[in-house]
């Protein structure tokens, strides 16, 4: 007994702490990555304890923690994905977007990695359905947990909560002449519109939406307007036909379609810079 008592305290001396901590996640593993970090730096998990279920609550696989190894091209790819699919037109990772839908900064806190996958894979009614494979989403996540660092809860602007608007019949410019092929989350009525034929406007006049005006020039009040008017005029082959409005509904328009961009880290609402 007192000798499996005194094995006990050697094994135990004999495992690598970090940060003081025992790891007993190399009850089971190997080590790797050991000079850069702990196990549970990069993976999370529970390193206190040897039963598996227990040591992996929380757990992230390997995948989607290549972040940590900082490697640049990994970096350069997701960023350049999540621009590309502009996440930002409704998201805030890593201090900047719109924040029309939820943080992603506090997501990554707050949510297992399974609940982030998931999300991107099987999105809401109001989030676009991007058919991203696997590949992909994992360097999504990369980018969000990679942005998330140093991140506060908290200390953004609280996550707006929004209903589904599409089974009622919506009085709003917006629902009554785009919403039959254009959905938008907008800062005052939430969620509207209910097609999927055009693009997903969310944040159309902020600087996270893709610059698809013409030239690679952003998408403004004159530029929508000439747009309207006859998108032929800006693209040989668009799809979309004119659309005439008063000047009444267009004013509304704009006003819908407005949105306050968060450009910075952290929140600086009010401050007078
Ligand atoms: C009791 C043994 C045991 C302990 C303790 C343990 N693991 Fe595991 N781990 C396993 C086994 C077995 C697998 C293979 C997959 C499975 O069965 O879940 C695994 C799989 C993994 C994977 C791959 C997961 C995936 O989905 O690809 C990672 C990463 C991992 N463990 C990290 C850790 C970390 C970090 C700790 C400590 C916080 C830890 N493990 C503690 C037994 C253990
Ligand atoms: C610096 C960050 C880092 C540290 C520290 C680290 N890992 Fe990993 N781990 C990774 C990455 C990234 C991968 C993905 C494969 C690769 O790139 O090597 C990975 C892969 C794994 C895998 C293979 C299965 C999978 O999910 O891909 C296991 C198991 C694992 N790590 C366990 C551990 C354990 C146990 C420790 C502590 C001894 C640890 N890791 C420490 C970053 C780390
Ligand atoms: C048109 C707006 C819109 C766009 C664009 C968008 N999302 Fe979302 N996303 C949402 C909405 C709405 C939710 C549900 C939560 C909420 O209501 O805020 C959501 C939820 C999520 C969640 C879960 C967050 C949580 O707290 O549960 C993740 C992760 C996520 N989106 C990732 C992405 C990524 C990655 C992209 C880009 C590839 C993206 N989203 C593009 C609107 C959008
Ligand atoms: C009958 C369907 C339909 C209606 C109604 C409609 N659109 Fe479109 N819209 C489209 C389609 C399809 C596209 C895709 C581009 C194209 O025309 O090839 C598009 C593209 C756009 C674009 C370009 C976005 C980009 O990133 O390329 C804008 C801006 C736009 N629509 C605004 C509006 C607004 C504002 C309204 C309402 C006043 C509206 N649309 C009404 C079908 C429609």
């Amino acid at each position: 007994m007192v000798s499996r008592l005194i094995a006990c305290a050697i094994f135990l001396a004999a495992l690598p702490a970090w940060g003081g901590q025992q790891q007993l996640c190399l009850t089971c593993h190997s080590s790797h990555y050991a000079e850069r970090a702990g196990c549970s730096d990069c993976h999370r998990g529970n390193p206190l304890s040897e039963r598996k279920n227990i040591a992996h609550s929380g757990l992230r696989a390997g995948k989607y923690v290549r972040f940590t190894l900082g490697d640049e091209v990994l970096k350069r790819d997701g960023e350049h994905l999540m621009e590309e699919l502009a996440c930002r037109r409704c998201h805030i990772s890593a201090g900047r977007g719109n924040g029309l839908a939820a943080n992603l900064d506090d997501a990554a806190v707050r949510k297992s990695v399974g609940e982030l996958v998931l999300a991107i894979r099987q999105p809401v009614a109001t989030m676009p359905k991007f058919g991203l494979d696997d590949e992909r989403i994992a360097m999504l996540v990369n980018i969000i947990l990679a942005g998330s660092q140093g991140h506060e809860m908290g200390k953004a602007a609280p996550a707006k909560v929004h209903f589904n608007n599409s089974g009622n019949k919506s009085e709003d410019v917006f629902s009554k002449k785009c919403g039959s092929c254009h959905r938008i989350l907008s800062e005052r009525l939430g969620a509207l519109g209910t097609g999927d034929s055009g693009p997903n406007l969310s944040g159309l006049f902020s600087p996270f939406y893709p610059k698809t005006y013409k030239n690679g020039e952003v998408w403004t009040v004159r530029n929508l307007d000439l747009w309207l008017k006859n998108p032929r005029e800006i693209r040989v082959w668009a799809r979309m036909q004119p659309v005439v409005l008063t000047e009444k509904e267009m004013k509304e328009l704009e006003t819908t379609l407005l949105v306050i961009p968060i450009s910075n880290q952290g929140c600086h609402q009010g401050g007078k810079e």
